[in-house]
């Protein structure tokens, strides 16, 4: 349990994470704050907590200041998926940067500890597998991918220097992907896709033959993690990577949605794009 833990922020609340997280601190006992601009987020998805009397739900853009009384941060206001965050590379740019920048300052203002929602985007187009947090990363910065990574890069460099220069109380954590209930059906990410491709009863498409691998973590598991690196002792800050180790194929992906959904789909394969 955190000290000073009565009133938490969360930014970016009204998203697929961030309403699993207000559900976790609500059930804890926390005053939580949740703050959206609604960029991505629906707030279908914190319906069950808008009458609670500890939930405060605030529409608000994180790219502008915020002068709120908190104790701690969870920071994961930022769209999250390529079809999301490339609509508006320029908004995606600023919500990272001058959203970290803001909420840096409001901890600082407040000396709340503040955990920020970086990504396994930062190590880009990596060299080495599977990547330890050590290791630098390799990204393109003028790629349209880059507003997402290189703004995640930069707000950890954001975290890391208020740490050093304001001894600021942080937490970095690298999230790889992750799935479950309230994930956007139209992300164009392989779990839903293979999802609503099953549920609308077309053909589950898999690019390539199907023996390439990810690894995909299940939200609960996820929200867990976040819950106990805030917790975690003062002097830790990260980055640590959560996700799940376990890699599993396109193909087994594909067969496992097929079995739970039911239906009568067929898989079909497709070159790579
Ligand atoms: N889901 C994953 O697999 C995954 C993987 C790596 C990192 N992350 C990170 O976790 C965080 C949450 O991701 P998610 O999957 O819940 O995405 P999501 O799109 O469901 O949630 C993001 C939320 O942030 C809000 N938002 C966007 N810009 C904002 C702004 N300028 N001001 C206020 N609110 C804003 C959106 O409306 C949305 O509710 C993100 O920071 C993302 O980069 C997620």
């Amino acid at each position: 349990m955190f000290q000073n833990d009565s009133r938490v922020l969360v930014t970016g609340g009204v998203g697929f994470l961030g309403s699993h997280l207000c559900d976790r601190l609500i059930e804890s006992g926390r005053d939580v704050l949740c703050v959206d601009n609604f960029y991505t987020g629906n707030k279908a998805n914190v319906a069950g907590l808008l009458n609670h009397p500890r939930f405060e739900l605030m529409r608000h853009d994180v790219t502008f200041p915020l002068y709120v009384e908190v104790d701690r941060i969870f920071n994961l206001a930022c769209p999250a998926s390529p079809v999301h965050y490339q609509s508006d590379p320029v908004q995606t740019t600023k919500t990272s940067v001058h959203g970290a920048i803001n909420m840096l300052g409001l901890a600082k203002r407040v000396h709340a500890r503040i955990l920020q929602a970086s990504t396994s985007e930062v190590y880009g187009d990596p060299e080495i597998h599977p990547q330890v947090e050590g290791y630098w990363g390799r990204v393109n910065p003028v790629g349209i991918r880059s507003c997402y990574d290189e703004g995640k890069r930069c707000a950890e460099t954001l975290f890391f220097d208020y740490w050093r220069q304001h001894q600021l109380e942080i937490k970095v954590m690298r999230i790889f992907n992750t799935y479950g209930p309230r994930m956007h059906p139209n992300d164009g990410r392989v779990v839903s896709n293979f999802i609503v491709q099953a549920l609308r009863g077309e053909a589950i498409t898999i690019y390539g033959d199907g023996t390439q691998t990810r690894s995909f973590c299940y939200v609960d598991d996820l929200v867990e993690g976040m819950l106990r690196l805030m917790d975690s002792p003062s002097e830790f800050t990260g980055p640590v990577n959560i996700g799940n180790p376990g890699e599993f194929t396109m193909l087994q992906l594909a067969e496992t949605v097929l079995k739970l959904v039911g239906g009568t789909s067929k898989i079909v394969f497709q070159p790579l794009p």
